[in-house]
């Protein structure tokens, strides 16, 4: 999808589909009023007929409405005036992108961007209206036989009532590559575990250094293997498939800026081990590799922006499958770190690959370190879909990343990481053991991941429930992109 944004008067646009807003007490946007008054009053008529509530979530779709450039008109209910707020605003452009994606527009015109949206600017409405339009979008038919119906919406135009500073031509852009990061993190997601492999990934991270010009780097198990990553290889014992540490760097900043890493928990099929999870809705393991993919969008999209910083992606990946070599209950492994390990649960796997990627990361001699992990069902619970857990070791970063967060709308929650839930993951015959018990599944598993990380400022990511949704609209979200590259953005613009 093409986005551009004009300054425009909405009654002359020349598009398949111009869209603007009604209050619900019947009052039009400003843009509303210039049509209407071009139209002869025709779209007050209908509000004061009641064909148009102006209740939030309603639409109308107008067609040849008289002296009107546009081949269709459509409304939008925006609710109360008073409550325009963020999450009402990102409603109004979801319902808006779904009426349009049901007709056969090939472009349109949203005149959204100058609605006051308590506590935001332009830039902020811009960047949403391009996430939420680019997702409208999104079909993953790449392996059907006959592709999905092709989206016919090609082109979105954001008119404005002034002319766009560079700012606002700023925020398109940066969106426009999150937005192409998030498919590529999408189509990651969704593809299966018998397609994307270790391997896969690995190859994808190559490509993506060959488009951006970016330095790739893939470790094989024998090299794990030099480096003592045991903890590592324990996960990927009982699979077929070969596991690959991959590395991938940018460098858009200044030669000595220390990096940000990100690390993203790249498990490209979940059984669970010899610790089998249930049958049921076990495909959805497919999905443990989203932190990785995650990470990969990430990097393009940051690539694509050219952000002034480095930033390295380290990638642990592999299968945890049953099978005569596995790993069994009870196993004791060493990680890179020298601290041992018993494995109490094969199903606990993710923290096991990503404590000897966090030892492995002190090589970058980094800044800060985010990982990103689909790690525990507890954080589901916790937190449900809409919220990813965050934890970190530094209560600034956890604050910047909170903001990051809440600026993308893509919202993480501070979750506590304190030193009295240790203890649960005391063992009797190793340094310590992989599970915490069921209380506080979260955080022990964060508590887990925290003694590999004492020596860089770091912050972990559980996206178990946010990554993907279930259901009749089962599919890969693309988050956390959009709260990684906000991030990163704001780095870069603070970055010395
Ligand atoms: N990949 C899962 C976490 C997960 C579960 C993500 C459900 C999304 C939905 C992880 O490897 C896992 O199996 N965690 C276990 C940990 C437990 C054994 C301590 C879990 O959450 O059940
Ligand atoms: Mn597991
Ligand atoms: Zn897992």
């Amino acid at each position: 999808m093409e986005f551009s944004i004009k300054q425009s008067s909405p009654e002359k646009q020349r598009c398949g589909c111009v869209v603007v807003g009604v209050y619900e007490n019947g009052k039009l946007s400003a843009p509303a009023q210039l049509l209407d008054k071009s139209a002869a009053h025709q779209l007050s008529d209908l509000v004061a007929r009641g064909d148009m509530s102006g209740k939030a979530g309603t639409t109308l779709m107008l067609h040849h409405v008289s002296s009107i450039a546009a081949e269709r008109v459509l409304l939008v209910g925006l609710g109360k005036a008073g409550e325009f707020a963020s999450k009402q605003f990102i409603d109004v452009l979801r319902s808006t992108m779904s009426a349009l994606q049901k007709t056969a527009c090939k472009d349109a015109s949203l005149y959204l961007a100058d609605l006051p949206v308590k506590g935001r600017d332009v830039a902020w409405k811009i960047m949403q209206s391009v996430l939420i339009a680019a997702e409208s979008g999104y079909r993953s038919d790449q392996l059907k036989s006959k592709p999905a119906d092709a989206p016919k919406l090609r082109k979105i135009l954001l008119g404005c009532n002034g002319k766009p500073d560079s700012k606002a031509q700023t925020a398109l852009s940066q969106a426009s590559a999150i937005a192409h990061g998030m498919k590529l993190t999408k189509d990651l997601g969704n593809l299966p575990g018998n397609i994307c492999t270790p391997a896969y990934l690995a190859d994808q991270a190559k490509t993506l250094a060959k488009q951006r010009k970016l330095k790739a780097t893939v470790l094989e198990e024998k090299d794990m293997q030099k480096l003592g990553m045991h903890s590592l290889l324990s996960v990927t014992r009982g699979s077929r498939q070969p596991a690959k540490l991959i590395t991938l760097e940018y460098s858009g900043g200044a030669k000595k800026q220390k990096p940000v890493v990100l690390v993203g928990k790249g498990i490209t099929f979940d059984s669970g081990g010899i610790s089998l999870k249930p049958g049921a809705e076990m495909d959805e393991m497919k999905y443990d590799m989203c932190g990785a993919a995650s990470v990969l969008g990430t990097m393009q999209a940051i690539a694509e922006m050219g952000l002034k910083l480095n930033v390295v992606a380290v990638i642990p990946s592999c299968e945890n499958m049953p099978d005569g070599a596995a790993s069994k209950p009870g196993d004791i492994v060493k990680s890179m770190s020298g601290q041992s390990i018993e494995i109490l649960n094969t199903d606990a796997e993710g923290r096991l690959i990503l404590c000897d990627a966090l030892t492995y990361t002190a090589r970058f001699a980094p800044d800060t370190v985010v990982d990103i992990a689909t790690l525990t069902g507890a954080c589901v619970i916790a937190l449900g879909h809409v919220a990813t857990g965050l934890f970190s070791n530094d209560d600034k970063l956890a604050r910047e990343l909170l903001d990051a967060g809440d600026y993308s709308y893509d919202r993480a929650w501070h979750m506590p990481l304190w030193e009295d839930y240790q203890q649960q993951l005391d063992s009797n015959f190793a340094d310590m053991q992989n599970i915490g018990g069921r209380a506080a599944g979260s955080i022990t598993a964060a508590c887990f991941l925290s003694r590999f990380a004492k020596d860089y400022r770091w912050a972990h990511l559980d996206i178990a429930g946010t990554a993907w949704k279930s259901g009749k609209e089962k599919g890969s979200t693309g988050r956390p992109v959009p709260l990684l590259a906000q991030y990163l953005i704001h780095r870069a613009q603070t970055a010395k």
